[in-house]
């Protein structure tokens, strides 16, 4: 293993818990701090945990879920020690349930399978017919197809499945531990970064300020499409008892201490957090659109609004979705480009729609130097989301901002701060 700024770059952290009735679970959170890039385009600074977790009965033991490529070796390592080591964990899995077939769950699947022959996969229909093209070699009869509401008895534990249909893909199930008031609830709940899941047990009260911004921005932009799918796992859910939530990243939450659920309650139905806020989001091609924001914001401030401004050309776009889904108004500003929109900013538009983004207020600010068209392209675009309405007039820049357009960029911070 490599250290690298005093972090082991991949490891695996074990945490294990246990009952008095016996029951005892294992956490293995499988750090990976080498990443740069998740699924190819969100950029973790913080690195990416991938969990996978021991559910031990008195009769039998369940792994739930494999891990990435990247850590499959450590992991399998990892979960051979917890076996070999342990009287609870009867010597050997009886099952490997498989929530979410996505490779950076699934990845460990095939090696699991081999490492103990007499273990049964366990997973929906859907993820049963899925299965041969990521895994071409687990053999049919070693798979046990389960629904919504089958529980499995392992003694003490029992693991009751939920079904998530797209949320965010179409095989996921979430598993129920009743004895321990255990929800592991998949890609749900989850979050970039390796941080949480490294250093804390899962109980500490500060959660409520560390986990929600990378959390939102992994719900905005990786589940956010699929609010709809949240909102009906969230109303099955509700009225279980839940103690504790299992997800496939990031660090397990003590509910009491932490209740992520009415965060995603807002998320998945678009309802800003902070209806007040205006996201100022600019795309510039030699800063002065960026400078205009940055005025903006400090006016909006001035009339005592919360703006946050997302430099396109310069920050990764996830952010500007995250902050869209937070805010309740969100300013897009850009430059002229060819007769057209700056490509990041189309992209961002494009994104908003992909993920149902709607009921927002809106405002437009373009740029050009000879013939500005951004902001009538823009509205095109924004007109295709339900329910934007806008804020204020156009402003134009003409390269930059000078007296006329500094004033009617004020004009649009009162409107923005006059109609929260
Ligand atoms: C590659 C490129 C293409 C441009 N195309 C247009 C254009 O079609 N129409 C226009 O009015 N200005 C155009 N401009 C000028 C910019 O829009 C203008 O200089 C810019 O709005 C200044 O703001 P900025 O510093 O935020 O980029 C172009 C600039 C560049 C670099
Ligand atoms: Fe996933
Ligand atoms: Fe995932």
């Amino acid at each position: 293993m490599n250290d690298v700024n005093n972090h082991t770059t991949r490891c695996v952290r074990t945490v294990a818990r246990e009952w008095p009735s016996g029951v005892r679970i294992d956490s293995l959170f499988c750090i990976d701090r080498e990443i740069r890039c998740f699924e190819g385009q969100y950029p973790v600074a913080d690195g990416m945990t991938y969990n996978s977790y021991i559910v031990s009965g008195t009769a039998c033991s369940a792994v739930l879920d494999t891990v990435d490529p990247s850590l499959v070796g450590q992991w399998l390592d990892a979960a051979d020690r917890l076996f070999a080591g342990c009287a609870h964990t009867h010597g050997h899995p009886d099952y490997l349930i498989v929530q979410h077939l996505e490779p950076d769950h699934s990845a460990g699947i095939g090696a699991f399978m081999e490492r103990w022959p007499e273990c049964r996969l366990v997973c929906s229909a859907i993820a049963a017919r899925m299965l041969p093209q990521f895994c071409p070699w687990v053999a049919a009869d070693r798979v046990l197809v389960v629904k919504e509401g089958d529980s499995l008895d392992l003694g003490a534990a029992s693991l009751r499945f939920i079904s998530a249909p797209m949320v965010h893909w179409p095989e996921v199930l979430m598993t129920y531990e009743p004895s321990t008031e255990t929800l592991f609830s998949a890609d749900a709940f989850g979050t970039f970064g390796a941080s949480l899941a490294e250093t804390c047990d899962g109980s500490m009260a500060g959660y409520g300020t560390l986990w929600p911004d990378e959390a939102r921005r992994y719900y905005c932009n990786i589940v956010g499409k699929y609010g709809k799918q949240v909102q009906s796992v969230l109303k099955k859910l509700d009225g279980t008892p839940v103690h504790t939530i299992c997800p496939l990243h990031g660090p397990a939450l003590t509910v009491a201490k932490f209740n992520p659920v009415p965060l995603y309650g807002l998320w998945s139905s678009c309802t800003p957090e902070r209806p007040d806020a205006v996201a100022v989001v600019s795309a510039s091609l030699h800063g002065n659109t960026h400078e205009a924001a940055r005025e903006l914001c400090d006016m909006l401030r001035a009339d005592g609004a919360e703006a946050v401004h997302v430099a396109l050309t310069c920050e990764n776009v996830s952010l500007a979705v995250a902050e869209a889904f937070r805010c309740g108004a969100i300013v897009f500003m850009c430059s002229t480009y060819d007769a057209g929109i700056v490509p990041v900013m189309r992209d961002f538009l494009s994104r908003l729609a992909s993920k149902g983004l709607r009921d927002r207020r809106f405002a437009l600010v373009e740029n050009g130097s000879w013939a500005p068209v951004a902001a009538s392209q823009m509205l095109a675009e924004v007109s295709r989301l339900d329910g934007f309405t806008q804020a204020g007039q156009t402003v134009t820049i003409r390269t930059r901002l000078d007296d006329s357009s500094r004033a009617a960029l004020k004009t649009l911070a009162g409107e923005l701060t006059i109609l929260r």
